[in-house]
């Protein structure tokens, strides 16, 4: 891949998962990364991992609900970045006790919306509000967003997620309209299923046999699946993709 040398780039929620995968082959291809989460110690062993292995890396503690807090998380990865060319944007609200309880548009409590809302669609926009300036201050850039395939599922539950995740594809498509022409590049990746640590902590072995029964490809998604196509789309060669929302989903979202 070319055009990541030297690339500096702000992973947003990659302490795990999607996020660290992604963060791991931006530094094998010479990006510097910032690496921002709730969850600072895993985001500290993530960043000190890359460094261990000769990448340039940072970890910093932030919350995609509070204002403030990515004001100051986006400024200071800016600052030891030196810039800023790349925005990841790939934290989501996953803890048990939401995602338990995100369910029917009859059954889901609003205070559940609002968190999911706040964290995986809000949260984004904080992101970029923020770091989009800087982005255009050098002369452009590229943001990937992270959507989901249940953005246009009809998914049965998990209302407010899907929601969230269609809000991002909208977002994602809003600022590739009003800045393309100024060099900054914004699409989503939509996952399938994807088994990282937080995949195979909930054990969900029936919805991953279900999913088994309909997806194309011979397996499930691994975090890896997912980086590879960020990283394209954060380097040069993403140079002609702008305002997508791609399926990474080996084949899941094809129909019979
Ligand atoms: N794994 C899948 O099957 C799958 C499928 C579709 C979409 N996705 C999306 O991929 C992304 C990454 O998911 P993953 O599977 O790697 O899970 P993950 O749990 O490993 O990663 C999510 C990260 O977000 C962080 N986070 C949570 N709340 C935050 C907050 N308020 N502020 C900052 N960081 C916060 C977590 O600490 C965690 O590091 C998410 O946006 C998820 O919705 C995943």
């Amino acid at each position: 891949m070319q055009g990541l040398t030297g690339k500096r780039v702000i992973v947003a929620g990659g302490a795990t998962g999607i996020g660290a995968a992604t963060a791991e082959r931006l530094t094998e291809a010479g990006a510097a990364v910032a690496i921002g989460d709730v969850n600072l110690e895993r985001a500290r062993e993530t960043a000190d991992r890359l460094v261990a292995a000769g990448g340039k890396a940072t970890a910093i503690e932030f919350d995609l609900s509070d204002d403030r807090s990515v004001e100051a998380f986006i400024t200071e990865s800016a600052g030891f970045l030196g810039g800023v060319d790349g925005l990841f944007n790939v934290g989501a609200e996953m803890t048990p006790a939401v995602f338990k309880n995100d369910l029917t548009a009859i059954d889901t409590d609003m205070e559940i919306w609002k968190r999911v809302l706040d964290v995986n669609l809000l949260g984004y926009a904080r992101t970029i509000k923020v770091a989009l300036p800087l982005m255009l201050e050098s002369g452009g850039g590229s943001i990937v967003n992270t959507s989901s395939g249940a953005a246009f599922n009809g998914l049965n539950n998990r209302v407010a997620y899907s929601a969230s995740k269609a809000g991002v594809n909208a977002l994602s498509r809003h600022v590739a309209t009003v800045w393309g022409r100024e060099g900054v590049r914004c699409n989503s990746v939509m996952p399938g299923m994807v088994i990282g640590e937080t995949q195979k902590r909930m054990n969900h072995h029936e919805l991953h046999a279900e999913i088994m029964s309909r997806i194309r490809s011979p397996r499930l998604g691994a975090p890896s699946d997912i980086a590879a196509i960020v990283t394209y789309l954060l380097s040069d060669d993403g140079e002609w993709v702008n305002g997508q929302s791609w399926n990474v989903d080996g084949g899941l979202s094809l129909r019979d």
